[in-house]
């Protein structure tokens, strides 16, 4: 049965409370307020495409820019609503970093009729963006301790909006770790930035590695969740930021929990079909949640119990 609701909620963590509940974005994002002006969320903008990059044979990266006005306004981990005006809407996550009054970027991989749609746009198309929706990654509660950010496949695009927030204040950071694991060597998606992540001043600590791989590939074979022991951080004061299919994101939480980190430290981001996205329709309920407005971002111990719950 769906829950009802009247009116689209804040974002917030319904249920006893939870210290680790990511709460509602951070309504000046992690730039602090002056770069992005707020506007209306709920009517979709024209966004035009400046810019596009293929990852993968199905995944791209789309530059947007507003056709008039100030870009969005958001928090790393919050999604939009993202269409064209022929094929309707679906959430897609900003991949590109917060601040500043320049274009956004999010990424998509052609899982179906909308997602094509948006894949194949080219420059100068016109996209609506509505949003941005959801709870963020909140990666300001990691200051001071250690970050380890796990990616799995096309993941790694909600999780590029934290990299580039904690790289564009990295000093508050200890050690920062990313473990990034795609099904093959032709399914990694931001390829350069991983490269580039790893090398140059405020570097970060990037394991790869591949579900398979052809002879040639001289990367490591393997999990992700393999990478977890050889990764450098202290379970206590470390900040774990999870994104990937279901399944992983169980799996590597559990690993975490095992490898001593409280689950009110592990962050996941949760998908299901959305419509409204912002809590009117409850076609994203998973039992007292809607994963619009309550989520995308959990913490584990709010969803662990869930997280094999396809649709309700
Ligand atoms: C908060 C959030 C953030 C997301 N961020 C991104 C992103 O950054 N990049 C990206 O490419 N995709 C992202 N997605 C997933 C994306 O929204 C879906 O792939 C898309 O809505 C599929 O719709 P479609 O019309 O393209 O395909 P359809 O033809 O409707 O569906 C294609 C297949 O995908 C399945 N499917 C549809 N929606 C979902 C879903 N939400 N979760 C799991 N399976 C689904 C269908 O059952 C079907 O098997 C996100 C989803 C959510 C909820
Ligand atoms: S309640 Fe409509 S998408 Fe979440």
């Amino acid at each position: 049965m769906r829950r009802a609701r009247p009116a689209p909620p804040a974002p917030a963590c319904p249920g006893p409370p939870d210290p680790a509940c990511p709460g509602p974005p951070d309504p000046a994002g992690p730039a602090g307020p002056g770069h992005r002006q707020a506007h209306d969320p709920t009517i979709p903008l024209p966004y035009r495409v400046v810019g596009t990059f293929a990852h993968t044979a199905d995944t791209v990266t789309l530059t947007l820019e507003p056709t008039g006005g100030p870009s969005l306004d958001f928090s790393p981990g919050q999604f939009t609503m993202l269409g064209t005006v022929t094929a309707g809407e679906a959430p897609i996550s900003i991949s590109g970093g917060p601040g500043g009054d320049g274009p956004i970027e999010q990424t998509v991989r052609d899982a179906g009729g909308v997602s094509r749609a948006l894949a194949r746009s080219r420059p100068g198309d016109i996209l609506t963006v509505r949003g941005p929706y959801g709870t963020g990654w909140r990666v300001q509660d990691g200051a001071g301790g250690d970050i380890l950010l796990i990616a799995g496949g096309i993941g790694l695009a909600p999780l590029r909006s934290a990299i580039l927030a904690l790289l564009a204040n990295r000093p508050t950071y200890r050690h920062i770790t990313l473990l990034y694991g795609a099904r093959s060597p032709l399914e990694q998606v931001f390829r350069e930035d991983l490269a580039g992540w790893s090398s140059g001043p405020g570097a970060i600590d990037v394991a790869v590695t591949v579900d398979h791989a052809p002879v040639a590939w001289q990367g490591r074979v393997g999990l992700v969740t393999r990478l977890i022991p050889q990764a450098r951080f202290d379970p206590g004061s470390t900040l774990a930021l999870v994104c990937g299919p279901e399944v992983m994101m169980r799996v590597v939480a559990d690993s975490l929990s095992d490898a001593g980190l409280d689950p009110t430290r592990i962050r996941v981001s949760l998908e299901r079909n959305m419509e409204c996205g912002i809590g009117l329709c409850g076609h994203c309920q998973l039992r007292e949640y809607f994963i619009c407005t309550d989520g995308p971002v959990f913490s584990y111990s709010q969803v662990a119990g869930h997280l094999a719950t396809r649709e309700l």
